[in-house]
């Protein structure tokens, strides 16, 4: 039998794989984040993953999105460089940027073309990625296209989104034990994002130490998507993206609720807090 591992995501294992930024870091050593998502009624999901993505520390992002979400995203995050398609939903991926990782999926929605263009996008993929949201359930309903990911690329499932990718649990056992069959067989990292988020890379389990009930709130997922791919732009590694992106992810509530208590916190907060949360891992 393999070994397993389960470590818990602690300040010690923050401290090992954290790197700060360089003295001498300019935009283009700090890597370019790429955020594809965004479908009518749903463009403030793009809009906080880009800007989770630039606030992670990365150098640049760019955001690609239906046309109708252009002038809400040149207008309310004006650091973001945007690239439009189709008026309300995705219909083709394409463009001649060279981003050091993408964000694939936060409201993106379902539409039939828009699941062409994820295949056809997938097909050409070369850089890593993370998958979320709706990006993630029509991997789930064409498995055989996850074979495309390029290595060292992250899936965010929440429990429902988990449970479409690797089908009905018995157990958290099973859950666990599932998890890392299909981690492994894929090779990818696996964030089951929860009250009490796991990362899954093969065999190895981290259980994430941060966060609570205030992010239990519209789009702090995106946000955490948007964290991870900035991470990733800036050269981790999957697991070390995803192990620290959970962990800051949920400081930045932790430091929060002190502040604002539960209620009143929103996923931009995610945001406005991640400086903070970086402060507290320094
Ligand atoms: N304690 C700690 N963390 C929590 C808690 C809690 N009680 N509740 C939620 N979280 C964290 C999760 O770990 C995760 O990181 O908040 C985040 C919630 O992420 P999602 O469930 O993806 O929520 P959201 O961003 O609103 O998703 C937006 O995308 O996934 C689709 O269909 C989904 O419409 C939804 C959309
Ligand atoms: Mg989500």
């Amino acid at each position: 039998d393999t070994p397993s591992y389960y470590e818990f995501i602690d300040s010690h294992q923050i401290e090992k794989r954290y790197r700060p930024i360089k003295p001498h870091a300019h935009k283009g050593t700090q890597g370019h984040a790429l955020i594809i998502g965004g479908s009518y009624g749903k463009i403030g999901a793009v809009c906080l993953s880009a800007k989770a993505a630039l606030k992670s520390g990365c150098g640049l992002v760019t955001a690609y999105l239906p046309k109708c979400g252009y002038e809400i995203i040149q207008s309310s995050f004006p650091e973001a460089m945007a690239l439009t398609d189709g008026d309300e939903h995705i219909t083709k991926i394409g463009f001649e940027l060279q981003p050091k990782a993408v964000g694939l999926g936060p409201g993106i929605g379902q539409h039939p073309e828009t699941q062409q263009a994820i295949h056809d996008f997938l097909k050409l993929a070369t850089v890593p990625m993370v998958i979320d949201a709706d990006a993630l359930n029509i991997l789930s309903y064409n498995k055989e296209w996850l074979e495309h990911l390029p290595e060292n690329s992250i899936l965010t499932p929440h429990p429902k989104e988990l449970e479409r990718l690797l089908g009905k649990w018995d157990n958290d056992f099973d859950k666990l034990e599932k998890a890392k069959a299909f981690s492994t067989q894929y090779k990818l990292v696996i964030v089951a994002k929860d009250a009490h988020t796991f990362i899954v890379n093969g065999n190895s389990v981290y259980i994430n130490s941060t966060g609570n009930a205030a992010l239990a709130t519209g789009g702090t997922g995106d946000v955490l998507t948007g964290i991870i791919t900035g991470l990733l732009a800036q050269g981790y590694v999957a697991a070390d993206a995803a192990v620290l992106g959970v962990y800051l992810h949920g400081l930045t509530a932790d430091i929060a609720v002190t502040e604002t208590g539960h209620q009143a916190f929103t996923a931009s907060d995610v945001i406005n807090y991640l400086g903070k949360a970086y402060l507290k891992i320094e």
